[in-house]
């Protein structure tokens, strides 16, 4: 099951994010895919933002290998960009993120998709222009896909 939204410019993706927060279950893992600079973790402040954590605090795990944000919910945000074999993402235990109470965010989880949990939402944000963005929600089984029934039932604007 899959939902595709187009946005325009920053404040198109914010209100996305507003909107995916308002649909998600407690425990959950999101996955996020895209180049460079697509906007993952804009999205991720965009969601993060709704549900209670200031948005200055979410910033790029590129470095690190979680941030932990209390929200209205726990809030783990992971990036796979610098590992090199999914091994080393077992190897620090990061499945446990995946089974967590909370929101785990994943960027470039393409890269250890083998590792995620059946059923998890996964993102694709494509620029299609300097400032719009499309996204692609793929739900993997009935947590997600019910994601995605309340975020298609959602006004757009
Ligand atoms: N509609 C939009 N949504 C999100 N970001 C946008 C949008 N329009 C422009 N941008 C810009 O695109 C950039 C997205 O950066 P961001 O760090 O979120 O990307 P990323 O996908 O996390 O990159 P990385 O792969 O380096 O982690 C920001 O500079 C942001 O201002
Ligand atoms: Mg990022």
């Amino acid at each position: 099951m899959s939902l595709v939204r187009t946005v325009a410019g920053l404040a198109g993706t914010e209100k996305l994010g507003r909107q995916l927060a308002a649909c998600l279950p407690r425990q959950m893992t999101v996955g996020l895919v895209g180049t460079l600079g697509a906007g993952k973790t804009f999205f991720v402040q965009s969601v993060a933002a709704e549900l209670g954590v200031d948005r200055e605090e979410v910033v790029s795990p590129t470095f690190v290998l979680c941030h932990h944000y209390q929200g209205r919910v726990p809030i783990f945000h992971l990036d796979s960009y610098r590992i090199k074999d999914p091994e080393e993402f077992v190897a620090l235990g990061i499945e446990e993120y995946f089974e967590a109470d909370g929101i785990t965010f994943i960027e470039w989880s393409d890269r250890i998709v083998g590792l995620l949990p059946s059923d998890y939402l996964r993102i694709q944000i494509d620029a299609i222009s300097e400032v719009n963005r499309q996204f692609n929600f793929t739900a993997s089984g009935p947590k997600s896909a019910e994601i995605l029934n309340c975020l298609a039932a959602s006004t757009v604007d």
